[in-house]
């Protein structure tokens, strides 16, 4: 059996899932990712710079119930001149946008990460930061 293949036909599910999210409920809840999951892309990818402990700042700021929050709200973080001015809402939209290219999403915006392009691994990532609230 190819490894890749099935990690492959993971991904593409993952995207078909989120996909048939955006269509039917833009505005609701983010519900097709696996919090668990979710909780192993965030250590993987995120929690070098980011604690979910609310009020813990790292290298970014605390993501502690970052789902509904307006940009650049944490008072006692640095952020970025781009990103205060971004007027952006973190809503799981608004995440998945960043997270997957945060270079264009805020251009000269400081967080030192490249993108994660795996669809499915990004609903289990904002399934996680959703449910740490
Ligand atoms: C190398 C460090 C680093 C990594 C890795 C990183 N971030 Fe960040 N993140 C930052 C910094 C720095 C900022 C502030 C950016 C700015 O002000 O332009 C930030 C900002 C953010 C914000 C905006 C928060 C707010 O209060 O407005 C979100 C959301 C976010 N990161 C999510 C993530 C997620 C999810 C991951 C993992 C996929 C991740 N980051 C990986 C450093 C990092």
């Amino acid at each position: 059996m190819s490894l890749v293949g099935a990690r492959w036909k993971r991904a593409a599910r993952g995207t078909l899932i989120a996909g048939a999210v955006f269509a039917l409920a833009p505005a609701v809840s983010w519900g097709a990712g696996d919090t668990q999951a979710g909780l192993d892309v965030f250590a993987g990818q995120c929690a070098e710079c980011h604690s979910m402990k609310e009020g813990k700042n790292k290298k970014g700021p605390s993501l502690f119930a970052v789902v509904g929050r307006k940009a650049a709200a944490i008072a006692d973080f640095k952020y970025s001149d781009a990103m205060k001015s971004s007027g952006y809402t973190w809503t799981p939209e608004q995440i998945d946008a960043y997270v997957t290219a945060p270079k264009k999403a805020v251009p000269g915006g400081t967080m030192k990460y490249d993108g994660l392009p795996d669809a499915k691994a990004r609903a289990d990532l904002i399934a996680y930061l959703a449910s740490v609230k």
